[in-house]
C-alpha cells in the first residue's frame, strides 16, 4: 500500500514486540513520536488495516507522564477559543466509549473517572473572573452551575473557609494519563504496531513527497505516509520543508504528586472531584485519583527546553494549594516533575494532511492533549485512509498557519506530485 521507493541505507528492524512474522520494515504509516497522540494514531491506523510503525526511543513517555489528565472542556474554556471548544467537546463525548474500547483492547484500566469538577474563587477578583467564565459558558450552551462558598464547602469539606463561590461542572471528568499511555502502548502492541525504539532524526522527502525517516541508529524506514506526532519537538524535525514545519514550541509545566489519606472521619473522601482555582491570577488544579494520588498543577512557563523542577515552582504550587485547601500541607509529597506542552500559535492542535504529500501532523495540542486523544485518533485514521475528516476537525488543518503555498518559497522542496499520485495505491 505504499510507494515502491526502497531505502538506500540499512532498513531498521523494529526492536520491540510484536515479534510475529510479517512485521513491516516498510510500513504503510510511520508515526514519529510515541506519546499518547502518536500511540492513539498508530492504534487507530492499525485497526484500519494499515501496517503501522512508531519511532520513539521510549514509547508511552512524554508529556503524559507529567499531565494531570483533566478532561476539562468546560472549566478550561478561554475567551477566543470557542472553535477549539467544539473539538474539545467532541473528544469529551467520545471518552466513555473510547475508554471502554481501549480498556478492552489493552486489558488495562485507564483510571477514567467521571467525578466532575468544581472551579472555585478565593477573593473578589477570582470571583469576578469566575462570574465572567460562567457567563461565557452559558452563552456557549454549556452546563455549569454557580454555587455559594458554603455550597462549595458542602461538596468538598476540605476547602478553605475563605472560598467565595464556585462553578459546579459535572461533565468535566479525568483520566490517569500514565495509565492511558500504558494502555495505548499495550493496545498498539496487540494490534501489531511495530516499534522502533530510537529517535527519528530526519524526514526523508523524495520527488516532492514524504517517504519515511532516517533514525538515530543510522537506519532508515520507507513508509507510505508519515505522521509527525512528536509533541513539543515536532517543530524541530530535520528534513521537513520550512513551509510545512509546524509552529510548535515547548511550554513548561511543573506538577506535584501527593498522597491522600484513605478518608476523613465519617468516611468522607479527602477530595472527591477535581478542584480548580485561579489564585492571584494563576491557574491551579487539584486532581484526586481513586488510588489516593493527588496531582497538583501546574505552572505555565515559556523557558524553551528546560525541564528543571525549581524551588520557586514547587513553592508557588504549594503556597496556592495551601490557600485553597489548608490540609494539603499535611500530605506526603511523593513526586515533583516538569513536562513540556506542545504549544501552537492559537493554542489548538494541527491535525491532518499537510501540503507536503505523504506528511500528516498530529501535534500542537498544548493544554488539551489528554482530552483530545480520542478525537485525534479518529481524525488521523480518517486522514490516513483517505476518508472524510470529522466536521469538528476541519478548522484545525495544518495549513492555517501557512502564509505561502507549499513550494512557493525560494529553497522550498520540489513541486509536489500531482494530486492523482498523492495517495498510496
Ligand atoms: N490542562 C492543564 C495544563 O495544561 O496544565
Amino acid at each position: 500500500m505504499h510507494p515502491s521507493a526502497q531505502p538506500s541505507v540499512r532498513t531498521s528492524e523494529p526492536t520491540s514486540v510484536p515479534t510475529s512474522p510479517g512485521v513491516p520494515t516498510s510500513p504503510d504509516a510511520l508515526v514519529i513520536g510515541g506519546g499518547i497522540i502518536g500511540l492513539v494514531t498508530a492504534w487507530r491506523a492499525a485497526q484500519h488495516g494499515l501496517r503501522t510503525a512508531v519511532a520513539d526511543p521510549a514509547p508511552g513517555g512524554g508529556a503524559a507522564q507529567v499531565a494531570a489528565g483533566m478532561l476539562a472542556a468546560v472549566t478550561e474554556l478561554h475567551y477566543g477559543e470557542q472553535t477549539l471548544l467544539g473539538l474539545n467537546l467532541a473528544s469529551a463525548r467520545r471518552y466513555p466509549d473510547f475508554a471502554a474500547e481501549l480498556a478492552e483492547a489493552s486489558g488495562r484500566d485507564l483510571g477514567y473517572r467521571r467525578c466532575g469538577t468544581l472551579a472555585v474563587a478565593l477573593d473578589a477578583d477570582d470571583r469576578a473572573y469566575l462570574r465572567d467564565l460562567h457567563a461565557l459558558q452559558r452563552r456557549s450552551g454549556l452546563d455549569s452551575e454557580w454555587l455559594s462558598g458554603r455550597e462549595c464547602r458542602r461538596l468538598e469539606p476540605m476547602l478553605a473557609p475563605g472560598v467565595r463561590g464556585g462553578l459546579r461542572v459535572d461533565g468535566d471528568h479525568q483520566v490517569d494519563p500514565r495509565r492511558l499511555a500504558a494502555a495505548l502502548l499495550a493496545a498498539c502492541e496487540r494490534a501489531g504496531v511495530a516499534f522502533h525504539r530510537t529517535t527519528a532524526e530526519r524526514l526523508t522527502v523524495e520527488r516532492g513527497r514524504a517517504t519515511g525517516a532516517e533514525l538515530a541508529d543510522g537506519s532508515r524506514i520507507a513508509a507510505g505516509q508519515v505522521v509527525l506526532a512528536a509533541g513539543s519537538r515536532s517543530g524541530r524535525l530535520a528534513g521537513v520543508p520550512e513551509d510545512v514545519l509546524p509552529p510548535v514550541r515547548p511550554v513548561k509545566g511543573q506538577v506535584l504528586r501527593l498522597r491522600m489519606p484513605e478518608g476523613l472521619p465519617g468516611g468522607v473522601p479527602f477530595l472527591s472531584r477535581t478542584v480548580r482555582a485561579v489564585v492571584r491570577g494563576g491557574p491551579l488544579y487539584l486532581v484526586p485519583r481513586e488510588d489516593g494520588e493527588l496531582v497538583v498543577g501546574a505552572t505555565t512557563e515559556e523557558l524553551g527546553w528546560d525541564t528543571t523542577v525549581t524551588a520557586g515552582g514547587v513553592y508557588e504550587l504549594l503556597r496556592d494549594a495551601h490557600e485553597l485547601m489548608p490540609g494539603i500541607t499535611e500530605l506526603p509529597l511523593i513526586e515533583t516533575r516538569a513536562g513540556l506542552r506542545p504549544g501552537s500559535p492559537d493554542n489548538a492542535p494541527l491535525l491532518g494532511p499537510t501540503a507536503l504529500p505523504g506528511l500528516l501532523l498530529a501535534t500542537g495540542h498544548h493544554r488539551n492533549g489528554v482530552l483530545l486523544t480520542p478525537v485525534t485518533g479518529d481524525v488521523l485514521a480518517a486522514a490516513l485512509t483517505g476518508g472524510p475528516l470529522p466536521e469538528e476537525a476541519l478548522p484545525f488543518a495544518p495549513d492555517r498557519f501557512t502564509t505561502q503555498p507549499y513550494g512557493a518559497r525560494p529553497g522550498a522542496a520540489p513541486t509536489p506530485v500531482p494530486a492523482s499520485q498523492e495517495q498510496p495505491a
